[in-house]
């Protein structure tokens, strides 16, 4: 009988997260200056434990105990062979995933939810705020805060807000408080809406809300929190990729394709990284970032320097942005709806190490479905945007007649998403592109910024 599954006992779960840092070259945030950040100058916004973390180029790094004790409640999480889909594909690729589904939340975002609890509360910190785009990392942080004792703020872009009311019950239920953004509570919040008082708001506009309400608290206790593009997410998220080497090795196989959904980069930083640290030695592997046609930040936009949020309060990131200011059309996957890329994620793009691809919101719900009447699970729709490319990589297989092993991260469940996925069935969700016009116009933004070195790794 062939393999449905493969577990990992609580022994065998990695020990130490993998980071990326010391094995290629990056260019350094900048300051408003135009100069390299200085580590204090971040310490309004984190625990100067996270920011050590955030720089540190040490390859290996250890998962404290009080955290693995938190991600042992659905850690290791299974790698499985997706024999529904491959079996309704006619396809002789042998598709694997990692479930990061099983998680109390429902995605991967406690991966790093619960470290950056954890290193706060051991800092001092009593409160964190954050923002959320599909409800997924708010929902992470509310529950990750709720396991240290510490309050959470989250604000969530409207648009999501208003798609996903049973998101913020999650979140109030760990305890969390969760408000839509913009907001009239943060001065950035009040000057989006001044600006377009119908604003579906953007995770750019939630971050600036979220890392303002944090520096201006007068406690000192508040730190903000992020749930993807800095290293020290992409870091924690390797958790991912580390156990899914293992199991793969287990039933010997090595993937030729390996595929994540991209929004920040997390997840698919956590399934990949493991895998670039083999490339960057010499292995033979495919690996595709996905984002949605609609907000094309790897597969259009430029590798430049960009705030990482809208009201400029982040250093310079070197980054693919579509610009700082950008709002995306309103489809549905609020957590692929961010304007910039990781820095990390963005340099192997530069490289030539990945190799991004897009797909359209049609395509990603209709290979959701797909999966949904194969494999059982409902996905979330950011990972429905990872499963239109296995789709088409299992495809070609078959027309190139290849055994290929293609190995695609789960990041979450769609249990509540499914008012997108009812307007789906309804033949009501539709494709957004953008044009070049729109583009152009975007990237005014960042013109006058410095410019990120071409920098090779290998
Ligand atoms: C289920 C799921 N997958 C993917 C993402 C995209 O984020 P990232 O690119 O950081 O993994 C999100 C973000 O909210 C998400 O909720």
């Amino acid at each position: 009988m062939d393999v449905k599954k493969v577990i990992l006992t609580d022994d065998e779960m990695p020990r130490q997260w993998y980071n990326i840092l010391a094995d290629i070259k990056m260019n350094p945030p900048l300051g408003p200056d135009g100069k390299p950040i200085s580590p204090e100058a971040l310490a309004p916004v984190f625990p100067m434990n996270l920011i050590e973390q955030e720089v540190s180029t040490e390859r290996w790094i250890d998962i404290p105990e009080p955290v693995l004790d938190v991600l042992r409640l659905w850690r290791p999480a299974p790698l499985i062979r997706a024999t529904g889909l491959e079996k309704a594909l006619d396809t002789p690729a042998r598709i694997y995933y990692k479930y990061e589904g099983a998680s109390p939340p429902g995605s991967h975002k406690p991966n790093t939810a619960v470290p950056q609890a954890y290193y706060n509360k051991e800092f001092g910190i009593k409160k964190m705020t954050t923002e959320t785009g599909a409800g997924q990392w708010g929902s992470a942080l509310s529950f990750a805060c709720a396991q240290f004792g510490i309050e959470c703020k989250v604000f969530m872009v409207r648009v999501s807000f208003d798609q996903k009311p049973y998101r913020k019950a999650m979140m109030q239920a760990w305890g969390g408080n969760c408000i839509a953004s913009p907001s009239m509570e943060t001065r950035a919040g009040r000057a989006a809406l001044e600006k377009d008082p119908n604003t579906p708001g953007s995770l750019g506009i939630a971050i600036s809300e979220a890392v303002e309400a944090a520096v201006t608290d007068e406690t000192g206790q508040t730190r903000y929190g992020l749930g993807s593009v800095l290293n020290h997410v992409m870091l924690h998220q390797t958790i991912i990729g580390l156990e899914a080497k293992k199991q793969l090795e287990k039933i010997g196989e090595y993937p030729d394709i390996i595929i994540g959904c991209a929004g920040g980069g997390s997840n698919f930083a956590g399934i990949a990284f493991p895998y670039v640290l083999d490339k960057i030695n010499g292995k033979q592997v495919e690996i595709y970032p996905v984002e949605p046609a609609a907000c094309p930040t790897l597969t259009k936009a430029p590798f430049v320097y960009d705030h990482g949020d809208t009201a400029k309060y982040t250093p310079l990131l070197p980054m693919h942005s579509l610009g700082h200011a950008f709002v995306p059309p309103p489809f549905h996957a609020g957590g692929l709806r961010y304007h910039g890329m990781a820095p990390t994620v963005s340099q192997l793009a530069d490289e030539g190490l990945i190799t991004p691809k897009s797909v359209t919101q049609l395509d990603a719900y209709n290979a959701g479905i797909l999966t949904t009447r194969t494999e059982g699970i409902i996905p979330a729709p950011e990972t429905n945007h990872a499963l239109a490319q296995v789709v088409a990589e299992a495809k070609q297989a078959k027309e190139e007649g290849k055994e290929k092993v293609i190995l695609f991260n789960w990041s979450g469940h769609g249990l509540l998403d499914l008012g997108a996925y009812e307007k789906h069935l309804a033949g009501e969700l539709k494709n957004y592109e953008l044009s070049d016009e729109d583009m152009i116009e975007s990237e005014k933004v960042f013109a006058d910024f410095p410019k990120p070195q071409s920098l090779k790794s290998r």
